[in-house]
């Protein structure tokens, strides 16, 4: 049995018909959605989906252009320095100040945030110390490891103890290790009631930690729920994918095909078809497996290339 709350509560995010332009092109494009306290939603898309310019939106980076947008009920730009008061950030690119420490970094934060010097200092070494970078507090910018600016990136975005994270791309260009103890934190953070927004190109990130996925093209949300229902909603369960096949073999009704360049998938929900299909197949670029957010990412946003 669910622990699931008698009563809803109040959505913290709450978007209808957000759009944002720019010039001609609408990078946000009538996004309704609602986000509740406690959730981890995870926004998917190709590159130039529009999701930066989501996030953008929510942080009171940017003006919206049409739609409704409220953030803990308040407004967004109108009611900026209340909204961020209670948002933490982590921005796609590195913005950290090179000439700092990363204890320095954090502590130009803190002041920027109104912390007075003791709470600064004792949320400044437990944040260190929780992202393994004690070791590294007087380092330079320039001795950091891409995954240690990353962790230092969220330690400045928990600085303020937010009620909502904002994460854009927080793992793109780690090494495995990284990323599983990044998520492992996340989820952590998510267990003391975190409210996470995070865009990923990495699927596995999105359903390691998304309790709902939406996902993104061309600035508009093309399907959005909990990513093993997406997963059973909208594809065979079993996958066989190969490549380098000269010509794909005629399959049983039972097996839908599809060829993506030089690439053939092979969808059914029985495993044994594919099974003695995969045997049949002239290619050692073959492989059996699950369906997952990828396929369905896929089906919805296309093969091709977007830009
Ligand atoms: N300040 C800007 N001025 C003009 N166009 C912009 C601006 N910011 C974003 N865009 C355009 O809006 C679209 C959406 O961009 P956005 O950065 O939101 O995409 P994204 O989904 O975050 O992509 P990525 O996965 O590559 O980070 C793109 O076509 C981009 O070129
Ligand atoms: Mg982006």
């Amino acid at each position: 049995m669910h622990n699931a709350p008698v009563y809803a509560a109040p959505a913290l995010v709450v978007a209808r018909g957000l759009t944002r332009k720019f010039g001609d092109l609408t990078a946000v494009d009538a996004v309704d959605f609602d986000i509740r306290p406690n959730e981890c939603v995870g926004f998917l898309g190709p590159n130039g989906a529009g999701k930066t310019t989501l996030m953008r939106l929510i942080y009171s980076a940017i003006h919206k252009t049409a739609g409704e947008l409220s953030v803990f009920g308040l407004t967004p730009m109108q009611q900026r320095k209340r909204i961020n008061a209670r948002i933490g950030v982590v921005f796609q690119e590195n913005n950290l100040d090179e000439e700092l420490s990363a204890a320095e970094s954090l502590e130009v934060h803190a002041l920027y945030c109104g912390l007075d010097h003791r709470t600064a200092r004792g949320r400044i070494a437990e944040l260190l110390d929780w992202l393994a970078l004690t070791p590294k507090a007087r380092s330079s910018f320039r001795e950091l490891s891409g995954g240690m600016v990353r962790r230092l990136m969220i330690a400045r975005a928990l600085l303020n103890s937010p009620e909502l994270l904002i994460l854009d791309e927080p793992t793109t260009g780690l090494d495995p290790q990284v990323r599983h103890t990044i998520w492992a934190s996340l989820r952590e953070l998510k267990r003391q009631g975190m409210t996470i927004l995070l865009t990923t190109h990495y699927m596995e990130e999105a359903q390691q930690l998304s309790d709902r996925v939406m996902i993104m093209d061309r600035g508009r949300i093309v399907v959005s729920g909990p990513p093993n229902q997406l997963i059973e909603q909208h594809l065979e369960r079993y996958v066989l994918q190969a490549s380098g096949l000269a010509e794909a073999p005629a399959v049983a009704g039972d097996i839908r095909h599809e060829r993506a360049g030089d690439a053939d998938y092979f969808y059914s929900n029985a495993e044994q078809p594919l099974q003695a299909l995969y045997e049949t197949l002239p290619t050692p670029y073959a492989l059996l497996r699950h369906a997952n957010l990828e396929d369905v990412f896929l089906k919805f946003t296309g093969r091709g290339l977007h830009e």
